[in-house]
């Protein structure tokens, strides 16, 4: 008998088809939760970054409203202070990363584009919110690798965001749990992939969705196996894995 989102996915309604990346039964309840709950409830220099980056032709690439709202929360739960982000694009999630933090807050934010992060960088400061962050341009791996050889910085990082390269997932996470806390978290974002992890290797799939997925296999089988962590794997957005350094 085929399923609901079998049924959406032949029609085309399904979530693939449209512009965000619930993984929820319909679009009418994604809808619901961000207009009852999140909306409402958005800050501000949020809701102007957000507007800004719609105008812009790789939108997609933007944290949905209520992963922002998520991750602003459990920020302020585990009262996180020394915070790292790679793959800032316009700054939605560095932003609700940074309203989070308290005022002597810090997070290494890195990306290979900084036309993208300037362009919600006026947000940032018309909020007073540019002092938290310290912005490097160009690939993420050389920097990891440096803070690991200097050594002052094992073990020095509250929070953890990876929202960049999926196909060097593996490359961070070995580089990562040493920069994490032990207690501290790691959140790998776009885990569920669109809902690809599930499809059948032949099923049509947009092509970077097809380049990307077995990597995204392999990182969730490598984290699940990892007995450093413990992992919760939330379908929030496009799929967020916390993972938490036990050891
Ligand atoms: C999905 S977007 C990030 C979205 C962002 N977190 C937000 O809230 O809008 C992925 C970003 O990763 C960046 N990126 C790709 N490869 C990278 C690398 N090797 N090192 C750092 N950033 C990278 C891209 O330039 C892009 O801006």
């Amino acid at each position: 008998m085929a399923t609901q989102a079998d049924q959406q996915a032949q029609s085309g309604t399904g979530h693939q088809e449209v512009n965000h990346k619930s993984l929820l039964q319909s679009d009418a309840l994604y809808q619901y939760i961000l207009e009852t709950s999140v909306y409402p409830r958005e800050p501000e220099p949020m809701r102007e970054l957000r507007e800004i980056t719609a105008n812009h032709p790789w939108n997609l690439m933007c944290t949905p409203a209520d992963e922002g709202q998520f991750l602003n929360m459990l920020l302020k739960l585990i009262n996180a202070k020394n915070t790292m982000e790679i793959g800032v694009y316009t700054g939605y999630s560095l932003l609700a990363t940074a309203l989070a933090l308290p005022d002597d807050g810090k997070i290494l934010a890195m990306d290979i584009n900084r036309e993208n992060y300037e362009l919600g960088l006026p947000v940032i400061e018309k909020a007073g919110l540019a002092h938290k962050i310290d912005f490097r341009e160009g690939p993420a791996l050389p920097v990891l690798d440096q803070m690991i050889e200097d050594g002052k910085f094992h073990g020095t990082f509250d929070f953890i965001f990876v929202d960049a390269d999926k196909d060097n997932y593996l490359n961070y996470h070995k580089r990562l749990i040493e920069l994490v806390k032990v207690g501290g978290l790691i959140g790998y974002d776009n885990t569920l992939w669109n809902g690809a992890v599930v499809a059948p290797p032949d099923a049509p799939m947009r092509k970077y969705v097809r380049y990307y997925r077995p990597f995204v296999l392999e990182l969730n089988k490598a984290l699940a196996a990892d007995p450093r962590i413990e992992i919760c794997q939330l379908p929030v957005g496009d799929g967020i894995t916390l993972c938490r350094r036990i050891s």
